[in-house]
């Protein structure tokens, strides 16, 4: 009979210790759905299609909201070194924000051609092409209307998964070939989120697909990121002209306010009295990556006040370091805090830009029958 009632007590003991813990978990998990962003601030309709906020989880905690008007990475949570969750993008908790400051491609997916293109033109197989001039005198991240300000097709096969389609159509801002775009979100139980990119033509054409979230490792309101801890694994960088157009150089980075080959503050060198930094408003430039073969990271950010760690993997042979030159406080973010300069960096992973009409770059060119493919990860840790 004791036996019996010191065995239940040691029941309702653990039960009371589990319970305790369900309730833990559930006030964490109402704490943590709070810092997530409404459904109700993103659902409408354009051009027929509806929009949406979807959520993501991985196995091991980290969150993320991510909506289908152009495929936008709107919050991603993940655990401090102190426990707390922090959401490490700059970005909105509605889509009027996204609207209104699109020129800043906050978190967005673009495409046809990421980046810069010069004087809005290509050839291809002997035709030229025009696009429209939306960063005169270049095109910039897709012409008027990119992949960023696009309704997708989304489908979300599990918790941690969110695929996202898009048919571009021939001749759609000026690019040859019916193109069918499938992006794969996936949150892993690596605390990072896989971006997997996936492209088919009917016709020759360009692409050159990357994601433009803008990161701040220590959390909204917290500041600049001058004082992040930056590591980029290149040799070597593409210099560009005042325009941001690379002057077809490949140069090394050492001895240059570009080398950050060795972890060094963001902020240490980003005013220096340097032509490119000049030419870039600060980093505003494409690195060409010592390997891209997303099992080596391409680079290491940590944050100093919550000292978390971002690690950048891909397949793609470049990355773009844009420090956040031309935000400027106009536009209101989650929270209520403004979009102020440097309060976030891009590592935007892409092949290098005005590529088709570089013709000692890697080829940007995507023929029919042969299908693109790039994985780019990025992966959190605590210090
Ligand atoms: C470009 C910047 C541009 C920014 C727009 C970056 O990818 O390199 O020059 O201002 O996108 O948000």
């Amino acid at each position: 009979m004791g036996l019996l009632l010191a065995v239940s007590a040691g029941i309702l003991a653990s039960c009371n210790t589990n319970q305790a813990k369900n309730n833990a978990t559930m006030t964490d998990s109402i704490a943590i759905s709070k810092m997530l962003p409404a459904e109700s601030g993103f659902e409408q309709t354009i051009d027929g299609k509806q929009v949406k906020l979807y959520y993501l989880k991985g196995k091991n905690g980290m969150q993320a909201a991510i909506t289908n008007y152009g495929g936008r990475v709107v919050s991603l949570l993940v655990k401090s070194q102190a426990g707390n969750m922090i959401d490490v993008i700059a970005g909105f908790d509605n889509l009027k924000g996204y609207q209104e400051s699109s020129s800043n491609y906050y978190g967005a997916l673009i495409g046809r051609y990421g980046n810069r293109i010069a004087n809005g033109k290509f050839k291809l197989d002997g035709k030229e092409y025009s696009m429209f001039i939306n960063n005169a005198p270049n095109t910039l991240h897709g012409g008027k209307v990119g992949f960023d300000s696009k309704v997708w097709d989304a489908v979300q096969p599990n918790e941690h998964t969110l695929e996202l389609t898009y048919h571009s159509a021939d001749m759609e801002e000026g690019f040859p070939g019916n193109l069918d775009v499938k992006v794969t979100y996936v949150v892993t139980r690596y605390n990072s989120l896989e971006i997997t990119y996936e492209a088919k033509t009917d016709k020759p054409t360009v692409v050159n697909l990357t994601n433009h979230a803008y990161f701040n490792l220590n959390g909204p309101g917290s500041g600049t990121i001058l004082k992040h801890i930056m590591q980029i694994n290149a040799d070597d960088y593409t210099p560009v002209n005042k325009d941001l157009i690379p002057t077809g150089k490949i140069e090394s980075v050492k001895g240059t306010p570009f080398d950050f080959r060795a972890p060094l503050p963001i902020g240490d060198r980003i005013d220096a009295d340097n032509e490119q930094i000049k030419f870039g408003h600060g980093y505003d430039h494409n690195y060409v990556l010592n390997n891209h073969n997303a099992q080596i990271p391409v680079a290491t950010v940590i944050g100093d006040k919550t000292g978390l760690i971002l690690k950048v993997f891909t397949t793609q042979p470049g990355v773009q370091f844009y420090t956040g030159n031309f935000m400027e406080g106009k536009f209101k973010m989650k929270g209520g805090f403004p979009d102020a300069h440097r309060t976030a960096f891009c590592l935007e992973t892409q092949h290098f830009p005005d590529s088709p009409n570089q013709p000692t770059f890697p080829s940007t060119v995507l023929e029919p029958g042969k299908p693109f493919k790039s994985i780019t990860l990025y992966q959190f840790e605590k210090k």
